[in-house]
């Protein structure tokens, strides 16, 4: 008889999810499944909201990732209201991006993701974790504790708060940067900035080399990748043209406005995540044989298709990283080494911006009057593209939203390297702990956040509810 595996919860991401994995009676894997079970549902209940109250409204969806939502959101009220933001104010919701990305892939690198490379895959469960790491070093704990904290407090002294922030508004930002603040900010940046260099040379000589074989054979598979790209095809997180490239390197060019001629949308009736794919290659199949649509962003994503780096630390690195691995690289454990030069890149970028001579200007907003309109816009979270999309009516209330957040694409590919993974490793019914902790590192490595990407019940998603005995045998099934 075959025999079901579940790893639930999946420790170290963030939301809740299982994995099944489906062994046959030979105790190979048959099937496997990566399953979201929670749902948020703000594409509904935003319906009928003043679209000014958006911005606010959705950095609720997240704890971690609210950062992504009040850019993207504040840059979908500016299409609505049809204004460019005030130059001013663009910059100060940049800077709020740079920093906040900072603060998520540190916390990602370090405590989330970081235990598996820090104390090695196999290293028992009760020591792979945060607390792992503060025992086994202290000192670079302490640190990144300390650099987190000062990224947050940043983020305060821009926007009055780090965490649910309303700062950005539509037309631009509520509230000028002073020079004392940018001076004191200035000082922050360059200890973010070294932290940034730190954890880049720290990775690259102590913890990637002792595990580039398992880099190299876990969970690869070909895919295609989605970022954006300034118009010269260097790395913009902010605002930029979108980059779909096809798992050869081809790619194509176009406004997030086209977004639904490029990405469409499958569902399956065992999570509450869809399933993106390319709209183009017709058919959607995960099918590790046969797959057809798949892309991935996030990091990895974003390495391969921008064609450089405007910052030079960055620049350097990609370098590297393109001599190691090619482009498109195909590892699905590079998604970590990716977020490093990220996190040099956007400690580089926000040194930049916090030198700009316009970033105290107090012209900071263009006023907006209420229209019936339909905006779109997109930001590079750091889990992904982020796409807003919402309509109103004549009264500026919103009569449609749709949201596809960074994690949302990746739930195909998430599904696939779990697969790979549990179909390489698990053979003849032979499984450990360590090897288990290997199916999860595949989701790790995407750094998922699946409160932001669970959105919609509208009758294509259905409950599939299991009434199970005390044994957990399946006594009955209801399906909406
Ligand atoms: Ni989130
Ligand atoms: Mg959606």
């Amino acid at each position: 008889m075959g025999k079901t595996l579940r790893i639930q919860p999946i420790t170290r991401i963030e939301g809740h999810a299982r994995i099944t994995i489906q062994l046959d009676d030979t105790g190979n894997v048959s099937d496997t499944q990566f399953s979201v079970l929670e749902l948020r549902g703000f594409e509904k209940f935003c319906i009928g909201k003043p679209v000014e109250e958006m911005p606010r409204i959705t950095t609720r969806i997240c704890g971690v990732c609210p950062w992504s939502h009040h850019n993207a959101s504040a840059k979908t009220t500016d299409a609505v209201f049809g204004v460019e933001p005030a130059s001013a104010g663009r910059k100060l919701r940049e800077l709020c991006n740079s920093i906040a990305f900072m603060e998520e892939h540190i916390l990602h690198f370090y405590f989330l993701a970081g235990a598996d490379f820090i104390l090695g895959p196999d290293a028992d469960y009760s020591v792979r974790n945060v607390f792992g790491i503060l025992a086994a070093a202290p000192d670079l704990a302490r640190r990144v504790v300390k650099v987190r904290h000062l990224a947050a407090h940043m983020l305060e002294i821009i926007a009055g708060k780090a965490i649910h922030p309303a700062a950005a508004v539509p037309g631009g930002f509520s509230k000028p940067l002073l020079e004392e603040e940018r001076q004191e900010l200035r000082k922050m940046a360059d200890e973010c900035f070294e932290l940034a260099k730190f954890s880049m040379s720290f990775a690259k000589e102590d913890l990637f080399p002792k595990y580039l074989d398992v880099v190299n054979s876990l969970g690869v598979f070909d895919t295609g990748f989605l970022g954006t790209v300034k118009e010269d095809g260097s790395l913009d997180l902010y605002d930029g043209k979108l980059r779909m490239m096809t798992a050869d390197g081809a790619y194509e060019d176009f406004s997030v406005e086209q977004y639904t001629d490029y990405i469409s949308e499958h569902v399956e009736p065992w999570t509450y995540l869809k399933f993106p794919y390319m709209k183009k290659a017709g058919e959607f199949s995960m099918d590790l044989d046969n797959p057809n649509g798949i892309y991935r962003t996030n990091t990895l994503a974003r390495m391969n298709v921008v064609d450089k780096i405007d910052t030079p630390l960055a620049q350097a690195e990609l370098e590297e990283f393109r001599e190691k691995f090619g482009r498109p690289a195909q590892q699905t454990l590079l998604f970590h080494w990716a977020r490093l030069i990220e996190l040099l890149h956007n400690a580089e970028n926000a040194i930049r911006l916090l030198e700009d001579p316009e970033i105290t200007s107090t012209d900071i907003r263009k006023k907006v009057e209420p229209r019936a309109a339909r905006g779109v816009a997109s930001v590079e979270a750091p889990r992904g593209t982020l796409i807003h999309d919402y309509e109103t009516d004549e009264n500026g209330l919103v009569t449609n939203v749709n949201l596809i957040v960074g994690t949302t694409h990746n739930n195909a590919p998430m599904n696939m390297s779990v697969k790979k993974a549990a179909i390489d490793l698990i053979k003849d019914g032979k499984y450990d702990e360590g090897i288990l902790n290997r199916v999860e590192m595949m989701i790790r490595a995407h750094d998922p956040c699946l409160s932001c990407a669970t959105h919609r019940l509208d009758g294509k998603l259905g409950v599939k509810l299991d009434i199970v005995d005390s044994e957990g045998t399946i006594l009955d099934t209801y399906t909406t």
